[in-house]
């Protein structure tokens, strides 16, 4: 049965996640406010969950109407039968995300919609399902916006970010889903040299090598919330999984490579690619970025998320941007060179003109992912602190 589904991001990769869904074969594709729609059947609602690397959740739309009061939330989800999708001996949890005048407090919300839902269950059943936060056996997702209400069914269970391959993180350390957003709009072709060259806990590096050899971003995960539900087809999840699988490949012909300065980083990249199985496709290397040379016979592309003087201290930060700009001039001839930073003041003295920049969101930081093209010579070196208008995406 086709059905519509929505695919939950971060801002900025609504256009990647697009592109990955378009590439998986979905149709009737619409880009939202970080989210992407799509249709699809019961296979795709798999895929979706096991191969998209940039979705953090896949979620079922099952009702949508009006409300202008609590009572009218209270009946709109009381509506819902909701024996179709979880028995009495269930658990339920209720994420719910407000925004607009009529409701104020997200929290109340949940608490209204799981009322509504134990007492349908009371009228019809004289017993109730328990509420699980952690692990429930259906995750229910309300979205209100004014006074639209949605609610949707969790098929993911744990947010699609959790790889299961960080065992452990430095400092400040970057979403699996942002970074992987990142590789891909930077349009790295995976054929051609890698390196993040402050890789802290190895992030950007893993995301780009499991891409290289097509493995999926759920690799090592263990289950999804659709497993407990009671229309979970388990043969046909273990067919789309070892069809996934059976395209990874084992070695690439081509350097990947994640290089710090700190040890602990260095370590931390080390643990958290063997738990990912790929401790031979991306090298760790010892190296301050200023000593640090291009791998590789031929240009690639470089993605490095420096510290911000945020969350990681700078003794002097326009001097340690300057002095990655100047870097890049000097060593990178040929790369493709992409920066994110919270730090604009900072990223304006890389002295080099960005060729695109695309807003993006480090947690609550916006920060803003830069390009720059490295050309031999001096057709790339504009003024220091050049102005290039900002879109959130170009
Ligand atoms: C914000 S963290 C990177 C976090 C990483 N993206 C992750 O997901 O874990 C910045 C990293 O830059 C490293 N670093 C700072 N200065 C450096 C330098 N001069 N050369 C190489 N690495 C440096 C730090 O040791 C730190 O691990």
């Amino acid at each position: 049965m086709i059905q519509a589904y929505i695919v939950k991001t971060a801002a900025g990769l609504e256009p990647v996640l697009a592109a990955e869904l378009r590439e998986m074969g979905a149709t009737g594709i619409r880009e939202l406010k970080r989210a992407v729609a799509f249709d699809g059947d019961r296979r795709m609602l798999y895929r979706a969950n096991y191969e998209l690397r940039t979705a953090l959740r896949v979620l079922i739309p099952v009702h949508a109407f009006s409300a202008y009061s609590e009572r009218d939330l209270y009946e709109g989800v009381y509506d819902i039968d909701w024996l179709q999708y979880m028995s009495v001996k269930d658990t339920l949890a209720i994420d719910t995300v407000v925004t607009g005048e009529v409701f104020k407090h997200s929290h109340y919300v949940g608490l209204l919609a799981k009322d509504a839902i134990v007492d349908q269950f009371r009228e019809r059943t004289q017993r109730r399902p328990d509420v699980n936060t952690s692990s429930p056996t259906l995750r229910i997702h309300i979205h209100i916006q004014g006074t639209r209400v949605e609610v949707a069914l969790d098929a993911s269970g744990d947010s699609l970010h959790r790889r299961n391959y960080r065992k452990d993180t430095v400092e400040a350390p970057l979403s699996e889903v942002l970074a992987a957003g990142m590789v891909l709009l930077s349009g790295w072709d995976k054929k051609s040299p890698f390196i993040d060259p402050m890789c802290g806990s190895g992030t950007i590096a893993i995301e780009a090598a499991m891409m290289a050899v097509g493995m999926p971003p759920q690799h090592k995960r263990e289950g999804f919330g659709f497993f407990k539900w009671p229309d979970f087809d388990r043969k046909l999840w273990e067919d789309v999984k070892g069809e996934a699988d059976a395209k990874i490949i084992q070695t690439l012909d081509f350097p990947i490579v994640a290089s710090d300065i700190e040890s602990r980083a260095r370590n931390a990249t080390t643990l958290n690619l063997l738990t990912a199985q790929l401790e031979k496709v991306v090298r760790v290397e010892k190296a301050a970025f200023e000593k640090a040379l291009p791998p590789g016979d031929i240009p690639g592309t470089l993605i490095t998320n420096p510290p911000y003087d945020e969350r990681m201290q700078l003794e002097d930060s326009i001097a340690f941007y300057q002095g990655i700009g100047d870097l890049l001039k000097k060593n990178w001839p040929g790369w493709n060179a992409w920066l994110i930073s919270s730090n604009r003041d900072a990223l304006k003295h890389v002295g080099l003109r960005p060729s695109r920049r695309i807003t993006l969101y480090n947690g609550a930081l916006e920060c803003s992912f830069q390009k720059f093209e490295l050309y031999e010579g001096k057709k790339f070196d504009g003024p220091r602190g050049t102005k290039v208008n900002e879109t959130a995406q170009e």
